[in-house]
């Protein structure tokens, strides 16, 4: 009894973290844009991983989890004018940032897609893993390998960084922002994925990005 009001209270206080993280967005995503090109270097350092380590194939059908205003799907349509790309996101203002109507919208949550078994061939996270509760990141993990189809692969961009002053800056701005964040250290990443069934997996850091580091897998 006293373990199920527990739960009880640990989960209204996830869906408490979920709806801060939406709100958070929805209230970000006017200025995110901006933010993102002007002031961290996270999309600038994206486009450069991405433009260094994804391997595009021909006619993937791309999902982009966690995808928000489009920037990044909009590189990859700059690259693939043919493939299906989709922009997934929890927040609905995010999705309405994007313009490019070649790129289509689904508005849900990572750790419950709706959508079917099978049916995509490559799903990006860029710096979107963070977002979502420690709790809740293996269940995501698990839902992207489900959307996947067979061989499809994974390409996910995330943070980290030793602790210092800059980076406490960093991590609380970031909290005031758009919620609190939850980094995952590359080894916990390494084991999350190779849980959810992914294989061939390689977590590293790319050349002259120390402080974030790239994970590839495939299902
Ligand atoms: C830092 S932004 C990154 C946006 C985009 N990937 C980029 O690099 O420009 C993180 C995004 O993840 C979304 N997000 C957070 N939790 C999510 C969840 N559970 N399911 C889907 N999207 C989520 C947020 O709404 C936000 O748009």
């Amino acid at each position: 009894m006293k373990t199920a009001k527990k739960l009880k209270k640990v989960s209204a206080f996830q869906a408490a973290g979920d709806k801060m993280t939406r709100t958070s967005f929805d209230k970000t995503a006017l200025l995110y844009n901006f933010i993102e090109k002007r002031i961290w270097d996270d999309y600038t350092s994206a486009c450069k991983i991405i433009e260094g380590y994804l391997t595009l194939e021909s006619e993937e059908k791309i999902i982009d989890i966690g995808g928000g205003t489009g920037l990044i799907a909009k590189l990859l349509r700059s690259k693939k004018q043919n493939d299906d790309i989709m922009v997934f996101d929890l927040s609905c203002s995010m999705l309405q940032k994007v313009k490019d109507p070649s790129l289509s919208l689904t508005q849900g949550d990572a750790t419950a897609f709706p959508l079917k078994d099978e049916t995509f061939t490559l799903a990006i996270l860029i710096n979107t893993l963070h977002h979502i509760p420690q709790t809740k990141q293996q269940v995501a993990l698990q839902e992207v390998f489900r959307i996947l189809k067979k061989q499809g692969r994974i390409f996910i961009i995330e943070l980290w960084y030793p602790k210092s002053f800059l980076t406490n800056l960093f991590v609380k701005t970031e909290k005031i922002m758009v919620g609190k964040t939850h980094h995952l250290t590359p080894d916990k990443m390494h084991l999350l994925v190779q849980d959810a069934g992914f294989h061939g997996i390689k977590v590293f850091s790319p050349k002259n990005y120390h402080y974030r580091y790239v994970t590839t897998a495939v299902k």
